[in-house]
């Protein structure tokens, strides 16, 4: 049971698939994790059990990132914790594995909420507004060899992630998929997406994808 401060993302489904993939990685104690949109740090306590060196965790949520410290303090976990976006803080490293869950869910407006729960899952009209950054910059933190996991909606152009990941050089496969049936934010954005063809009518499940990408 992790520890979660009020607003923060509660681990879902697409937590627990990614976390199933992460299990199969090979994590020694010289590895280096990254964990973008860490929310709770479910991710990174997972790394770090699974024997990680060095676990970071970044969340641009203030909440996010006290709930991660608790998490980790509780379990006696060492995780470096940072506040802020994205990779700022993090530009001139390297890792062996960045592993995210980002916001994904397509939104009535492109403009991104600076503050609420909505945070955890808004990310533009076509979902992408993280993504997209996520395939931009993740590849330059990796080093040779190094592993991208990264989850996604079927809603929010999966063949998109891994065009634009191929265009970096990294060799792309669809490592897990689920179909979930949709929670309160999709089921109440229905007719919009049904509207904008994103959804078939009557649709209830979104599928929830995993791609692994490897530098
Ligand atoms: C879907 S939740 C996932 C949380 C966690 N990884 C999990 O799987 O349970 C997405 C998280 O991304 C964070 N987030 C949103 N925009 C961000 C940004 N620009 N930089 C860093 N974190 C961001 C939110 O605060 C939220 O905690």
């Amino acid at each position: 049971m992790l520890l979660r401060l009020p607003g923060v993302y509660r681990p879902q489904h697409d937590t627990q698939l990614l976390a199933g993939v992460l299990a199969a990685e090979r994590l020694g104690p010289h590895s280096r994790v990254l964990d973008l949109c860490a929310g709770t740090g479910a991710l990174s306590m997972a790394a770090a059990a699974a024997g990680a060196g060095r676990v970071t965790a970044v969340d641009v949520s203030r909440r996010a990132a006290i709930s991660i410290r608790l998490n980790a303090l509780a379990r006696g976990h060492r995780i470096r914790v940072i506040h802020g976006d994205l990779t700022e803080h993090v530009r001139q490293e390297r890792f062996d594995l960045v592993v995210s869950n980002p916001p994904y869910v397509p939104a009535s407006v492109d403009t991104v909420p600076d503050r609420g729960p909505a945070r955890a899952w808004d990310a533009g009209k076509n979902g992408r507004a993280l993504l997209d950054r996520i395939c931009c910059q993740a590849p330059d933190l990796l080093v040779d060899g190094g592993v991208l996991l990264l989850a996604q909606s079927g809603l929010s152009g999966v063949e998109k992630t891994l065009t634009m990941l191929e265009e970096q050089n990294m060799t792309v496969d669809v490592a897990a998929t689920a179909e979930i049936p949709f929670g309160p934010v999709l089921v109440e954005r229905r007719e919009m997406l049904e509207r904008r063809g994103l959804i078939e009518v009557g649709q209830t499940l979104e599928e929830i994808v995993v791609i692994r990408a490897v530098s």
